[in-house]
């Protein structure tokens, strides 16, 4: 098997190597996996994603990682993200289908308006509404296009890990600097500790029928369970750290940003769980997790 993952110095793709070089590491041989970053293969270039793939041998399984995550600034790179979001991915489709590899997306919870009052399955209306979450969408929908079978799209929320930026070391660090912060609370959704949907991806890679049969693409969506707002999350996260810092909430109308968030984007996740048996914690586990090694870093 050759397994490329893209976005290797993404909290996804750190995760992944991570689990995939530990010892025993899910019973998978690293061997398998190449690890590509933007140096080797830049998602903005049509001709750097042509040139990599003409200069390599044919994959298995692509597993596309990277992506355009910067939700604010994307409403000033409305080209860059569509490009990087979009464009790019309907390119790896075009070569994964000609290759005759599978490949693995991830998207957001940010297809999604938010204004719904129970959880979205994968088939609920999508109608994003900030640039970051349209040029996922038009990615998701040009993959589907170019590649009806054996693509699977993991639309997944609020990631958080060890590596990079993420809302959990943001807080981890202003708590150390500041006496109190004020925080979101009316905005819901469920994190995603990065190593957890790392190990649901390489679940599905383990999967026979996935590797052996023509399957149709099909949409799955990813998160921990359970649900929170950022200012519940953001108290927990001190709670566990033991950082005394009290955290007051506050309403998105009072913390205006360049893009628009959507207000509650709970997922439901049945579908990767049966079709997969993918394991699920509850978000306080691997947060503790995550916090834990952190301390010890
Ligand atoms: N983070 C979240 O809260 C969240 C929520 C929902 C969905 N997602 C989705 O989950 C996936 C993984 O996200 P993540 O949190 O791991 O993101 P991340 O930490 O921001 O990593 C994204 C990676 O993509 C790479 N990248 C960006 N532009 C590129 C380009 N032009 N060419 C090649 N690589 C490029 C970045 O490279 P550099 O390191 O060189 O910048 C980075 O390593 C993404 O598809 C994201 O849309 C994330």
């Amino acid at each position: 098997m050759r397994i490329l993952v893209t976005g290797k110095n993404g909290q996804l793709g750190r995760s992944i190597y991570k689990i995939v070089n530990t010892a025993n590491g899910d019973n998978l041989s690293p061997n398998e996996f190449i690890f590509v970053g933007r140096e080797e293969l830049d998602l903005n270039s049509e001709s750097s994603i042509i040139n990599y793939f003409d200069n390599h041998d044919k994959f298995d399984i692509v597993i596309n990682s990277a992506a355009y995550t910067a939700v604010d600034q994307a409403e000033e790179e409305q080209e860059l993200a569509n490009q990087v979001n979009h464009l790019a991915v309907k390119q790896l489709a075009g070569i994964a289908k000609e290759q005759k590899a599978r490949l693995i997306h991830i998207s957001t919870d940010y297809v999604f308006n938010g204004e719904s009052d129970k959880p979205y399955i994968e088939t609920s209306e999508t109608n994003p509404i900030n640039v970051y979450g349209k040029s996922k969408l038009a990615g998701e929908k040009a993959l589907q296009a170019v590649m009806p079978m054996n693509a699977v799209i993991i639309r997944t929320s609020w990631v958080y890990s060890e590596y990079g930026n993420n809302f959990v070391k943001t807080m981890l660090r202003l708590g150390k600097e500041r006496d109190e912060l004020n925080v979101v609370s009316d905005q819901i959704g469920s994190p995603t500790y990065a190593t957890d949907l790392a190990g649901a991806i390489l679940e599905i890679i383990k999967n026979k029928e996935f590797r052996e049969e023509d399957q149709a693409t099909q949409i799955y969506h990813y998160s921990n369970e359970g649900e929170i707002s950022w200012h519940d999350f953001a108290k927990e996260i001190f709670k566990i750290a033991k950082t005394n810092c009290k955290v007051n909430p506050i309403t998105t109308q009072q913390y205006p940003t360049p893009a628009k968030r959507p207000k509650n984007t709970l997922m439901n996740k049945n579908k990767i769980i049966e079709k997969f048996g993918v394991k699920n914690a509850n978000w306080k586990e691997p947060l503790n997790t995550c916090i834990t090694t952190l301390k010890e870093q």
